[in-house]
């Protein structure tokens, strides 16, 4: 596709999405952020800022929507990846799913609340023991990082929603500079159902078996690489349930849409080991297997904050 035909499938996308709620509070929260890690800030300290998106994006059928076609991502990989770039001095916007994996709330039960508190007397509720040391590291360390403006969390549901806010976030993160980093870790949709032309009602099934047609998502990543943070350093993510074909889309994706590195992992084994695609090589990062508690993300993280080091050394001369 030429890039005029793009702009055009991407404006066509945008036009018809329905207008993002809370748009003028969110671009001022982020605005807030950036300033407050960036270079010129009295206040803060010159940081690299990371956008870690995480979750699956989901697809409305229905205005006023009832049904909808989701992509698979429980936001685990998108959480951890997120508590190891603050540890490594980085300060994160969190762009993710609700409902799905939170940073620091890794060591938590399923369902935190109704597991980890119980009643002491009629009126006050105590943390149970079993779970005492996992609450009071979550609220500790998560409380730090949004408190000390190294974590700002932003919730999307809709493909409309994410993609929205993937443009904003990008444009007020262009100042950062090399400083920046995309982190796409969240499983976007394919296919989508322009919002003027859906239903606005639920769909009725007794009109029979439901012929719809979808359209194809735009791929925002070269636009989000060339034109929206052209100086950022930008890593996408690549999922596939067939190992035979992982390499090769990897590889595409790194071409085709400029990115500095994609991380090719297969449904099954993501947990164990992913590959880092790079102009350079291939470099294959795995779990230590060792450690009951280790996993994929801290040395994912680790490598590609050393590969973003260098590259804004080599930015700078
Ligand atoms: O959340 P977990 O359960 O821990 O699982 C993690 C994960 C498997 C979801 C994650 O590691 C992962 O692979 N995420 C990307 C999955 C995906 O959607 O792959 P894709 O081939 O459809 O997209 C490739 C890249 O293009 C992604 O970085 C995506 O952000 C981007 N994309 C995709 C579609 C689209 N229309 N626009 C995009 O920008």
């Amino acid at each position: 596709m030429d890039s005029s035909a793009l702009h055009e499938e991407i404006d066509s996308f945008f036009d018809s999405a329905p207008p993002l709620k809370d748009c003028a509070k969110i671009t001022d929260k982020l605005n807030q952020f950036i300033e407050l890690n960036s270079p010129s800030s009295g206040e803060g300290k010159r940081r690299s800022v990371v956008c870690v998106t995480s979750g699956g994006t989901t697809v409305p059928l229905e205005q006023r929507c009832v049904r909808y076609i989701d992509n698979f991502s429980s936001g685990n990989r998108g959480a951890a990846s997120t508590e190891y770039f603050i540890k490594a001095g980085y300060a994160v916007i969190f762009l993710y799913r609700r409902g799905t994996c939170q940073p620091y709330c890794g060591s938590l039960p399923e369902d935190p609340l109704l597991e980890c508190f119980e009643f002491v007397d009629d009126f006050d509720i105590q943390v149970r023991q079993p779970h005492s040391e996992a609450v009071k590291g979550a609220i500790r360390d998560h409380h730090a990082a949004v408190a000390g403006g190294l974590l700002l969390k932003l919730p999307f549901t809709t493909i409309f929603e994410y993609l929205q806010m993937l443009r904003i976030i990008a444009l007020s993160m262009r100042s950062l500079g090399p400083c920046a980093m995309f982190y796409l870790a969240a499983a976007v949709s394919d296919f989508y159902v322009p919002w003027k032309g859906m239903a606005e009602h639920k769909i009725q099934s007794a009109s029979g078996p439901l012929d719809m047609r979808l359209m194809q998502v735009p791929k925002m990543l070269s636009v989000l690489r060339t034109e929206w943070t052209p100086k950022a350093f930008c890593i996408s993510f690549k999922l596939e349930t067939d190992s035979k074909i992982l390499l090769e889309k990897a590889s595409m994706a790194l071409k085709k849409y400029k990115m500095h590195a994609v991380v090719a992992n297969e449904l099954l084994t993501r947990k164990e080991e992913v590959t880092v695609v790079t102009n350079n090589g291939n470099i294959s990062v795995h779990r230590n297997k060792t450690r009951t508690d280790s996993d994929v993300e801290d040395p994912l993280v680790e490598l590609l904050v050393d590969r973003h080091s260098a590259y804004i050394k080599d930015s700078s001369t």
